[in-house]
C-alpha cells in the first residue's frame, strides 16, 4: 500500500465516521436543459466509484428519474408525506447501483404537516442520508418556493445550462436568486450540451464574469456534457448513458465530472445537521 492510498483510506475513514451524505442539488432555470439525465448519470458514475449514492427526484412537476433508472416504483415521497408508508417501502434500489426516492407532486403539502408528522420524516430521511456518502437531488427547473428549498439547504448547488441565449439567461436569473436567499452550499454552472470545451468555457465566462460583476460572488466551473446522439439513445433504452455507452463522448464527461463532485464528496467537511433537518427548518 503506497502513502497515497493510506491517505485516502484515511480521509475514507474519516468521511464515513462523520456519517453525513454531502448533498448536491442539481437545478436549472430554463427547464430541459438535461438535469435529470445529467442527476442519473452522476449517480450512476459516483455508484460505479463504490459510493453510496441515494438521488432524490424532487422535480414536483415532471417527476421522471424512474424512467431513466427502468424502475416503476408503486409508491413515492408523497406517500411517505401522507403518512401512507415508510420511507423504507418508497425508496427504491435501480439496476444502475444506487437507491432512488422517487418524485411525487405531493411533496408540496410537507407544508401542512403536523409538527410531529414532519419530525417523524424528517428523521427517517436523516437517518438514510447518514448511511450514504452522497444525496443528489433531481430539483425542478425555475425559482418556486419548492425549487428553493432543496437548492438552499443543500451542500452543493448545480446549475445547468446549455450554450442557448435563453438557457443563459435562465441559469443567471437563478444564481441571483441563489445568492439573494443566501444558499449554504457553493454553487457552480454546469454546461451541457455543448460542442466541446472551449465553447462550454466561454459559456462558463460569460456567467461567471457577470456574477462577479453584479452579485459579487464568485462561481465555480462545475464541468460540461458534449451534445451526443448517446445521450437520446440510452433514453430510450432506459438507461444511463454512462452504462449503455461506456465509451460515449458524453460518458467520458459525466466521468470527469463525477470525479471533480466526488472530490468534494470526500474533502466537505460534514455540516452540523442532516440535510433534512435542515430542510425542516426551511419549510417551517
Ligand atoms: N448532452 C446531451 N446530448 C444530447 N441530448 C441531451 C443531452 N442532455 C440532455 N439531452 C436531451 O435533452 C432532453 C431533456 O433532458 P432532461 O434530462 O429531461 O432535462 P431536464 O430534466 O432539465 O428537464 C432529453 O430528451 C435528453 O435526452
Ligand atoms: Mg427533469
Amino acid at each position: 500500500m503506497t502513502l497515497m492510498d493510506q491517505a485516502s483510506g484515511l480521509r475514507e475513514v474519516a468521511r464515513r465516521a462523520s456519517g453525513r451524505a454531502q448533498t448536491i442539488a442539481i437545478t436549472s432555470g430554463k427547464g430541459g436543459v438535461g438535469k435529470t439525465n445529467l442527476s442519473v448519470n452522476l449517480a450512476a458514475t459516483l455508484a460505479a466509484m463504490r459510493r453510496k449514492v441515494v438521488l432524490l427526484d424532487a422535480d414536483l412537476g415532471l417527476a421522471n428519474a424512474d424512467i431513466l433508472c427502468n424502475v416503476q416504483p408503486r409508491f413515492n415521497l408523497a406517500h411517505v408525506v401522507a403518512g401512507q408508508r415508510a420511507l423504507a417501502d418508497v425508496i427504491t434500489p435501480v439496476p444502475a447501483g444506487f437507491s432512488l426516492i422517487p418524485g411525487a407532486s405531493g411533496l408540496a403539502k410537507m407544508a401542512d404537516l403536523t409538527e410531529g408528522d414532519r419530525r417523524r420524516i424528517v428523521a427517517d430521511l436523516d437517518i438514510l442520508s447518514d448511511t450514504a456518502d452522497a444525496l443528489i437531488i433531481d430539483t425542478g427547473a425555475g425559482i418556486g418556493r419548492n425549487v428553493l428549498s432543496f437548492t438552499s439547504t443543500a451542500d452543493h448547488v448545480v446549475v445547468v445550462t446549455t450554450p442557448e441565449p435563453t438557457a443563459i439567461t435562465d441559469a443567471y436569473a437563478v444564481m441571483k436568486v441563489l445568492v439573494r436567499c443566501g444558499t449554504a452550499g457553493k454553487i457552480s454552472v454546469m454546461v451541457n450540451m455543448v460542442k466541446g470545451r472551449d465553447e462550454a468555457r466561454q459559456v462558463f465566462d460569460r456567467i461567471a464574469g457577470v456574477a462577479r460583476q453584479f452579485l459579487k460572488v464568485d462561481i465555480a466551473f462545475s464541468g460540461y456534457v458534449v451534445l451526443d446522439p448517446a445521450v437520446g439513445q440510452a433514453v430510450r433504452k432506459r438507461s444511463p448513458f454512462v452504462q449503455q455507452y461506456p465509451h460515449s463522448a458524453a460518458a467520458a464527461c459525466v466521468q470527469a465530472w463525477a470525479n471533480r463532485i466526488d472530490h468534494h464528496v470526500e474533502m466537505a467537511p460534514p455540516p452540523r445537521s442532516g440535510f433534512f433537518a435542515r430542510l425542516a427548518n426551511w419549510w417551517r
